[in-house]
Formats: C-alpha cells, structure tokens, sequence
C-alpha cells in the first residue's frame, strides 16, 4: 500500500515580501514539482506568532523574530508531493542565510539568520501541528 503524500507548511516571511522574491521562491517549488494546495496573503499577530514559534518563546532571538514576523504580510502555503518536507528543508537551506549554500534559496538571497526568506515545517510531527494552526480547514 503506498503512504499517503505528504504536506509540509511553508511561510514566505515579510522579507520575501518587501523584497519581491515571492515569484522567484514559489516558482523554485512549483519547477520542483511540488504542489501548492493552499495559499493566503496574511499577517501574523501576536498570539499566532507565539503558538507558531512555541519552541522558541523562551530563546534570547524570539522578541527581535516576533517583531519581524508580525512586521507585514506573509504567504503562507501548504505544500504536498513525495517526501516534501525534506525536498523542502533542503531546498531552502540552512537556517543562517550567510553560511547557507548556493543554490539554496537562503544561501542565494539571504544574509542573515532571522530575515531568512522562508520557513518550513522541519519533521512530519511540526507539520501537523503547523497545518492545524494556519490551515485549520485543510
Ligand atoms: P525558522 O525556520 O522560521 O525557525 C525559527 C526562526 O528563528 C528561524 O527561521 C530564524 O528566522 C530565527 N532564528 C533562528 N536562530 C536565530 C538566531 N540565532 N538569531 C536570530 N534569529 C534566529
């Protein structure tokens, strides 16, 4: 029996906003072959910000990422397809956009380890909790 395809949660952050990477980024997964199941312009507020980074709440970067986060619009999506959040976590790159490699969306537009461009669930566990929280409908 084959496994069901997976989903992953991704946010284009407020900088691939302002910046006006946003074609540039979803197109890199859509010519992977991923499938966009759900897209939205919105704005994080404060509460979603703290639920979404509940891992983070407690860590010295989290008040300057909450700030950023909640700074403007965001594209959150839903992507599917074979193995996408690993397809995904290596697309992007690592998190520091200064020691991500070429070729990774981080690594190729990012400089810095807070306004990296994207996030993306990183385990199937944090994808569904993710999923519940932007896309409670889905
Ligand atoms: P993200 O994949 O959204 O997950 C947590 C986020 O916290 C990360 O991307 C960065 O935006 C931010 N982050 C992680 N580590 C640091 C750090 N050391 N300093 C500042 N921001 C960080």
């Amino acid at each position: 029996m084959s496994s069901p395809i997976e989903r992953s949660l991704v946010l284009l952050k407020p900088d691939a906003v302002r910046r006006g990477l946003l074609g540039e980024i979803l197109g890199r997964f859509e010519r992977k072959g991923l499938v966009v199941e759900a897209l939205e312009l919105r704005t994080m507020d404060a509460a979603l910000a703290d639920q979404h980074y509940a891992d983070h709440v407690e860590k010295a970067f989290y008040p300057p990422l909450k700030q950023f986060m909640t700074s403007g619009p965001l594209v959150a999506l839903v992507l599917s397809g074979d193995e996408v959040i690993e397809v995904v976590r290596a697309m992007i790159g690592s998190t520091d956009g200064r020691k991500a490699a070429a070729g990774t969306i981080r690594g190729d537009f990012a400089l810095s380890n807070r306004e990296n461009l994207v996030h993306a669930s990183d385990s199937p566990e944090s994808a569904q909790r993710e999923l519940a929280l932007w896309f409670p409908k889905l």
